[in-house]
C-alpha cells in the first residue's frame, strides 16, 4: 500500500473538494484521515465512495499511535493537511478545541511525519512534501486603502481561530528550518462553493434566504473579505504540491474583495431570479450585533504564486457565486443531511438565544 497521499480533514468543505478533484485528475491514491467532527461529512465524498483509489479512515490527528501506524502502512509521498477547527464564531464560544486540533494536532502530525520522513531513503526524502493549508486571517486586519497581504506581512492574528492557525504555521516553519522536513505553507483567503457547512456566511445566507428566514449581517455589513471559489483553491494547492519551492509560503486569493453586504445582496439577487418569492430576498436582511474583535478587512496579494507557478483563478466572483447558489438549490438532500441536531444547536446558540 505505497505511494498514497495522506489528506487530513478530507471530509470537510475544502478537503472533500480537493480529494474529489485529485481522484478525477491524478493517479496516486488518497488516504483520507478525518475525525468527522460536526464539519466532516461522508456525503461530501459520495461521488468517490466506491473508488478503490480512495481510502477513508475515521481517526483523530491528535492520536500519535494511529497516525504513526498509518504513515508506516501507507508510506505517503505527501501530506496535505486540512484538518482543523475552522469557524471564527465557534472559536469565540469555545477556543479549547481550536488549540487542541489546530495547534496540538498539527504538532502531532508533524512529529509523526518527521519520524517517518527520517526513515526514508534520500531520494524519497527529497520528493516528500508536507503541505500545510492555512488562512489569510493569520495576518490580522487591514484598513481601507492598505495594500493587500503579501507573504512578508507580519503575523497579527486577532481571533482564537486565527491565533491557533498562526501557531500551527510557526510550527510547520520550524520543522523545516530545524529538521529539514520539506514543508510548504499556503495562506488562502475566504473560500466558497459546494459542500460548505452552512455556518459560514455564504451557505448560511443561501439557506436562510431559500427558507424566508432573516439574513443576519454582523455590525454595519461593511467588513471586507477576499473571496475565492473553492475549486480555484484546490487547483492552486495541487500546483504548489507539484512545483512549489520547499520552505516557502504562497498566498492564494481571488482578487475579489467584497463587503459582506455586497455578498449577501449578490446571493439575494440570484435567488430573486432562480427562486422568486414574491418579494426581494434582500428584504430579509437584518443587521445584528457585531462579532467581538471582528476583523475589518482581508485582502490577498497573490502575485507570488502567479509569477512563480503561473496560477490564477478561473472563476470571477460573479461566476463562482452563481455556481454556488445553483449547487445549493440542486442539493436539498445534502442540505437536509447536514441540518442535524448539532447544526440546530449551533444556530440556537449563535443566533436565537441572543
Ligand atoms: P471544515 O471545518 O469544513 O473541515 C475541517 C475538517 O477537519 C472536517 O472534516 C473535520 O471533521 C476535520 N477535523 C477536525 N478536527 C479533526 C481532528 N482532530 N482530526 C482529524 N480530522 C479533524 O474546514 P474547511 O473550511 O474545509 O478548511 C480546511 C482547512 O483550510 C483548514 O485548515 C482551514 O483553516 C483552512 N482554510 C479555510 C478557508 C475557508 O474559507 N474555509 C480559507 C483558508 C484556509
Ligand atoms: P465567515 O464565513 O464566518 O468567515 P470568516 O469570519 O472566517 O471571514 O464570515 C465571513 C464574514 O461574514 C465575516 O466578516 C463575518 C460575516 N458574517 C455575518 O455578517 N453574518 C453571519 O451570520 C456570519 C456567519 C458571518
Amino acid at each position: 500500500m505505497q505511494n498514497h497521499i495522506l489528506v487530513t480533514g478530507g471530509a470537510g468543505f475544502i478537503g472533500s473538494n480537493f480529494v474529489q478533484r485529485w481522484i478525477q485528475s491524478a493517479t496516486t491514491p488518497v488516504l483520507n484521515l478525518d475525525k468527522l467532527t460536526y464539519a466532516g461529512n461522508l456525503q461530501n465524498l459520495a461521488s468517490i465512495s466506491n473508488d478503490p483509489r480512495h481510502t477513508f479512515v475515521r481517526e483523530d490527528i491528535n492520536d500519535a499511535g494511529v497516525v504513526g501506524k498509518l504513515f508506516e502502512q501507507y508510506m505517503p509521498t505527501s501530506v496535505v493537511h486540512f484538518a482543523a477547527e475552522s469557524h471564527v464564531d465557534r472559536s469565540i464560544h469555545g477556543p479549547a478545541d481550536f488549540v487542541k486540533t489546530n495547534i496540538n494536532g498539527t504538532f502531532t502530525l508533524l512529529e509523526e511525519a518527521r519520524a517517518y520522513w527520517s526513515s526514508l531513503k534520500a531520494d524519497a526524502q527529497q520528493r516528500f512534501r508536507f503541505l500545510h493549508v492555512s488562512t489569510d486571517e493569520v495576518y490580522g486586519s487591514l484598513n481601507a486603502g492598505d495594500p493587500a497581504f503579501t507573504e512578508e506581512h507580519k503575523y497579527c492574528p486577532n481571533s482564537p481561530y486565527s491565533a491557533s492557525k498562526a501557531a500551527s504555521d510557526h510550527l510547520v516553519r520550524a520543522y523545516h528550518h530545524t529538521y529539514g522536513l520539506p514543508t510548504i505553507i499556503t495562506n488562502c483567503s475566504n473560500n466558497y462553493g459546494p459542500y460548505q457547512f452552512p455556518e459560514k456566511l455564504i451557505p448560511l445566507m443561501v439557506l436562510n434566504a431559500m427558507n424566508g428566514k432573516p439574513l443576519p449581517v454582523y455590525g454595519d455589513g461593511k467588513n471586507v473579505r477576499d473571496w475565492l471559489y473553492v475549486e480555484d483553491h484546490c487547483e492552486a494547492l495541487m500546483l504548489v504540491l507539484r512545483k512549489g519551492r520547499v520552505g516557502e509560503t504562497y498566498n492564494i486569493g481571488g482578487w475579489n474583495e467584497r463587503t459582506n453586504l455586497d455578498v449577501v445582496n449578490s446571493v439575494c439577487s440570484i435567488l430573486d431570479e432562480l427562486r422568486p418569492s414574491g418579494k426581494p430576498h434582500a428584504s430579509l436582511v437584518e443587521f445584528v450585533k457585531d462579532r467581538p474583535g471582528h476583523d475589518r478587512r482581508y485582502a490577498i496579494d497573490a502575485t507570488k504564486i502567479a509569477n512563480e507557478l503561473g496560477w490564477k483563478p478561473k472563476e470571477t466572483f460573479e461566476t463562482g457565486i452563481r455556481k454556488t447558489v445553483e449547487w445549493y438549490l440542486a442539493n436539498e438532500k445534502w442540505i437536509n443531511g447536514v441540518r442535524t441536531g448539532e447544526y440546530q444547536k449551533w444556530i440556537n446558540l449563535q443566533y436565537i438565544s441572543k
